[in-house]
């Protein structure tokens, strides 16, 4: 047999296997075991980052009222809802808020005026609580003991005075020199504009979206489509198209366009809301060409799961389907719902035949241990190495189970874009294996 016909086999091989994996696993994890990866998640997440991703996962879960994504006018209410306040469902929420804002004087030196909320090697990362801290204020946790208003105006006052920009006004991820990463758009630009939105300043709302298109300008690479995932700066540049940085910059560009269209000014930035999904859609059609049968992303996701360094990252995969729900639900699109469809139910996948919809255990997931960490995953603290215990990997999968779970209440609007592509993938399927026992 020819090399040719070999490879010929395998791709037919493969498309088979990949038809037959969609149409027989429609399954999806129960919220008992969508808890036990929360509780993973509470486990992990330390770090600055995984401490401002993971409240706002707590958000999109189990306290929606105060997410961007649902039909809450923002600001959100002063006072806790009753259901919300009497599971006490938002204490892991305020807890991230307090402990932050107590121990933030002691952990800057005891500095006064424009700081970060916690003490980082990067600029941006530490905003990703402010939002936090914002509702922390907002909603009275203060007790009469606790800043919130000025822990959030010190990081507002950081980022704006402080950080080191480009000629352009960037402001820069890092503290020690100008460099640009793609993750700094899910770090600081939604909290520029709930911050604005909080306090009816429209300079700020405007602030975060020119960030957003200011590091677009830089880090989009025209012929790809995809982001780059960090330049500028003397070291530690990473040109690499970083699935996971993708994912951060679609998720944080609709965490902006939310807070816009909830707000007052829903009806102003109009343009700016039409780029905003645009952008999101740009970063969709251009990775998701990458997707292979496995319908796991690789960590770069235009380079081969073979090439060195590189290895397959159910993280980002969470992530980015994440997004293609939310842009759904936002924004009609449904190109690539197909997708998201087929990457959570692989990582939704188990070979055990008894799995009942009350479980909250792991028995023979190939995408979870059997405590419920999410593999094979990225090392969130080496973005070049495969890893284990992600604590935003567990993040980014309650927030794709948050997503799906509303998209499907919402009637699962565009599921017959997947149906049409799963019978074109039939037919052609079929087509190629009669020509092939033809030519073969
Ligand atoms: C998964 O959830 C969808 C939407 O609720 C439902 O239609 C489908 O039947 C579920 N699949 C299984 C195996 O429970
Ligand atoms: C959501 O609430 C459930 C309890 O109802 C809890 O077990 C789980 O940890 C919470 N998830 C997150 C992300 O906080
Ligand atoms: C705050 O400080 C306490 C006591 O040192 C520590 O246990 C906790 O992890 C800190 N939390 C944060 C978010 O910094
Ligand atoms: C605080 O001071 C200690 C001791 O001088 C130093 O190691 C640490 O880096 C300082 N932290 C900050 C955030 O400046
Ligand atoms: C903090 O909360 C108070 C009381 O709700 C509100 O008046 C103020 O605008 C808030 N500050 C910020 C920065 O959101
Ligand atoms: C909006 O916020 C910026 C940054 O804090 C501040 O300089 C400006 O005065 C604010 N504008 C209004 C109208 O409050
Ligand atoms: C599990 O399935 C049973 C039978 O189909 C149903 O009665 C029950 O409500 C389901 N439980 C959950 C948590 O979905
Ligand atoms: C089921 O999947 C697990 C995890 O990938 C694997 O260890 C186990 O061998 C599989 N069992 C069967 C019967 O395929």
């Amino acid at each position: 047999m020819s090399n040719r016909s070999a490879g010929w086999r395998r791709s037919v091989l493969l498309s088979i296997c990949g038809l037959l994996s969609t149409a027989a696993s429609a399954q999806n994890l129960t919220n008992g075991q969508i808890n036990t990866v929360s509780a993973r998640l509470a486990e992990a997440a330390l770090q600055s980052w995984e401490l401002g991703t993971r409240s706002q996962t707590i958000l999109e879960l189990n306290a929606t009222a105060y997410s961007v994504f649902s039909n809450t006018f923002l600001p959100p209410p002063e006072v806790i809802p009753s259901e919300l306040a009497n599971d006490n469902v938002m204490a892991p929420f305020f807890s991230i808020a307090r402990q932050i804002v107590s121990n933030r004087t002691r952990l800057n030196n005891n500095t006064v005026g424009p700081q970060p909320l916690m003490p980082d090697g990067s600029a941006a990362d530490p905003a990703s609580n402010g939002i936090c801290v914002l509702i922390a204020n907002w909603t009275g946790q203060d007790a009469g003991e606790l800043d919130y208003e000025g822990a959030a105006r010190d990081q507002l006052d950081y980022l704006l005075t402080r950080v080191p920009k480009t000629g352009d006004g960037a402001i820069s991820h890092r503290e020690s020199q100008v460099q640009l990463w793609n993750d700094f758009v899910y770090m600081v630009p939604p909290f520029l504009a709930y911050y604005g939105v909080m306090t009816r300043n429209r300079t700020l709302v405007a602030e975060s979206y020119n960030q957003i298109k200011l590091y677009r300008n830089y880090l989009r690479d025209d012929r790809q489509g995809m982001w780059q995932h960090i330049l500028l700066g003397s070291s530690g540049n990473d040109p690499g198209f970083w699935s996971t940085g993708n994912g951060w910059a679609a998720a944080g560009m609709l965490r902006v366009l939310a807070t816009i269209r909830q707000s007052e000014y829903a009806n102003t930035f109009r343009n700016e809301q039409r780029d905003l999904g645009n952008w999101v859609r740009e970063i969709h059609s251009s990775i998701y060409r990458h997707l292979d049968e496995t319908n796991i992303f690789t960590n770069y996701a235009d380079q081969p799961p073979t090439a060195s360094g590189n290895f397959y990252d159910a993280a980002s995969t969470a992530l980015l389907a994440a997004t293609v729900y939310r842009a759904a639900l936002m924004l009609d699109q449904y190109t690539y719902l197909p997708y998201a469809e087929r990457s959570r139910s692989t990582l939704s996948n188990s070979n055990s035949t008894s799995s009942s919809n009350e479980t909250s255990t792991f028995d023979n997931y190939e995408h979870f241990t059997s405590d419920g960490w999410l593999r094979p995953v990225v090392n969130p603290h080496s973005y070049g190495q495969e890893g284990s215990e992600s604590a935003e990997g567990q993040a980014f999968v309650v927030q794709m189970h948050a997503a799906w779970r509303e998209w499907v209440q919402d009637g699962s609007k565009g599921a017959n874009t997947a149906m049409n592509l799963k019978l074109k993938k039939l037919i052609m399927g079929l087509a190629l294996g009669a020509v092939l026992v033809l030519v073969l």
